[in-house]
């Protein structure tokens, strides 16, 4: 393959900053886009027009006909998160190459489906997480390789992305952005904000960026929150702030926290700070502000101001990319590095909207292991959906499952289910068990013990099949809804 073929689903906002960026990448065209929403199927065809009046990119609304007819060999999902994992899956069945948005879903349930699914094709599949590119996450990650910082300690991250009132709701059948105000008006009114149940189901684009740096997982969470209604907007149903305090596997601590209501200053909506036994690293926390670094083995008597974006990465900006030189005099350090290809530069986010997209066609051309892979991306999200779920549970602390296969898992399986036995020998059933086995309130189990050491869970299950067997006779005489009535009756006595 010379060149990956790409068809893009969901043409909401973000799909703007894909669609020129598909276009910069080298390798790789866009061949197809898909949204529900036939007004912004045509607004993006317009768009992609726009930027090359030869391409030849064929219109969806209907997902599976664009994976069964179009011309493409890979998909970018830019869904709402809680949709990621079905369409992902689907395309992964459809032989597709898969590269989605962040957060990667909502539940954990979802985590094991996309791993399994990985697992069982021969399809890249990658997190389109940028934040991991930014030039101070390559210094640090540096940093923390070669030892300067010492073994870290601590990690803090958050983001907090203030947003207007017309943020939050768009009509679904045009796919405009509209105010909250007018979206009580409209019957055809939707959530922007993907029915998000908690704002820390958005930290992976804190998580992500860290444990690139650290080369870690998260293996404990809690999580704590202001009340689950909004002080800021009367009308907006989460917590103004949601925090997730995590341990990792090779004993950092780290806290990070999200919010989508919390005023902030443009261009501070990430921010992170690292603590080594040997020194801190600390981005600013405002554009105004500059970013930090204390080294106590290099005898420094205080923290010295560093341009995390400039400093042996980028000092100058290139000449003809004017936007990027104004907007890296600002901003709190999400840049490129400097040698950064300049194509890079006119895409989103500074230039890093650029990477997960070449990362990703670069894995699928030259076979390379993909950038974020299935297991990293569920290492972003699980820690998340644990620590909104101690939330709901008044801060308990919650494991986090360990995705890699192992002695416990074999890849493609999921892992096994295990509860606990109480004194009163009661178990819980996992969800995942009950979902698979559609179980619900009020069913009966039956245990089936095979020897010492084994026993068979079976549900106790009358199919309709089974009721009407008995009721028709040998010559099928036909009944009557009350004769039938009266025979379950009997049968049930
Ligand atoms: N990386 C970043 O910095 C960043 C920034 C913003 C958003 N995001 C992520 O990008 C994704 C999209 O965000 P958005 O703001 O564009 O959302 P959006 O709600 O504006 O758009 C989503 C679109 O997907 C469409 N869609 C959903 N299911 C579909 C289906 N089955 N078939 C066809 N179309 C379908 C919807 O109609 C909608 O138009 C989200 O996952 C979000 O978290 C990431």
């Amino acid at each position: 393959m010379k060149e990956v073929k790409i068809g893009v689903v969901g043409l909401g906002n973000r799909s703007t900053a894909w669609i020129p960026c598909i276009h910069l990448v080298p390798g790789c065209r866009l061949t197809a886009i898909c949204d529900k929403v036939e007004t912004l199927v045509n607004l993006r065809h317009r768009l992609a027009a726009d930027l090359n009046k030869d391409a030849r990119v064929a219109r969806y609304t209907d997902y599976d006909a664009m994976l069964r007819d179009a011309d493409i060999d890979a998909v970018a999902i830019l869904v709402e998160p809680h949709n990621n994992v079905e369409l992902a899956c689907r395309a992964l069945e459809a032989g597709k190459h898969v590269i989605a948005e962040v957060p990667l879903c909502y539940s954990l349930e979802d985590c094991w489906r996309i791993v399994t699914a990985v697992e069982r094709s021969d399809r890249v599949f990658q997190l389109g997480e940028q934040v991991r590119y930014s030039a101070f996450v390559q210094v640090w990650k540096k940093m923390v390789r070669d030892g300067t910082l010492g073994k870290v300690l601590y990690v803090e991250g958050q983001y907090l992305h203030g947003m207007g009132p017309d943020r939050y709701y768009h009509d679904a059948a045009t796919g405009a952005r509209i105010h909250f105000r007018e979206a009580k008006k409209r019957k055809s009114y939707k959530s922007r904000f993907w029915d998000m149940p908690h704002v820390i189901l958005y930290l992976p684009h804190e998580l992500s960026p860290m444990l690139h740096v650290l080369d870690e997982r998260v293996v404990k969470v809690t999580g704590m929150a202001t009340r689950p209604k909004s002080y800021r907007y009367e009308w907006f149903p989460h917590a103004d702030l949601e925090v997730a305090l995590m341990h990792t596997e090779k004993d950092t601590v780290m806290r990070m926290m999200a919010g989508f209501t919390v005023a902030t200053l443009g261009g501070s909506e990430h921010h992170h700070r690292l603590i080594g036994v040997n020194g801190w690293v600390e981005q600013p926390m405002n554009p105004e502000e500059k970013g930090k670094l204390w080294l106590a083995e290099r005898f420094m008597a205080d923290k010295a101001d560093v341009k995390w974006a400039y400093k042996d990465y980028w000092d100058v900006s290139p000449v003809g990319v004017s936007h990027v030189g104004q907007r890296h005099s600002r901003g709190t350090g999400q840049r490129p590095s400097r040698d950064t290809p300049m194509e890079a530069l006119q895409s989103g986010h500074y230039g890093l909207d650029y990477y997960p997209i070449a990362a990703f066609v670069e894995s699928i051309l030259e076979g390379k292991p993909s950038a974020m892979d299935v297991y990293a991306a569920a290492e972003t999200a699980a820690p998340a959906i644990l620590a909104a779920q101690s939330i709901e549970r008044g801060g308990v602390t919650l494991d986090v499952p360990d995705f890699r296969p192992g002695r416990k898992r074999k890849a493609g399986r999921y892992p096994a289910s295990t509860s606990g036995l109480t004194s009163k020998g009661q178990i819980t059933l996992p969800k995942r068990v009950r979902d698979s086995l559609h179980l619900h309130t009020g069913d009966r189990m039956e245990f089936l013990v095979r020897g010492q050491t084994e026993a068979v869970l079976k549900p106790v299950t009358k199919t309709v099949d089974e009721v009407f067997g008995r009721l028709s006779g040998r010559a099928g005489v036909t009944r009557t809804v009350e004769e039938m009535n009266e025979a379950i009756a009997r049968f049930q006595s």
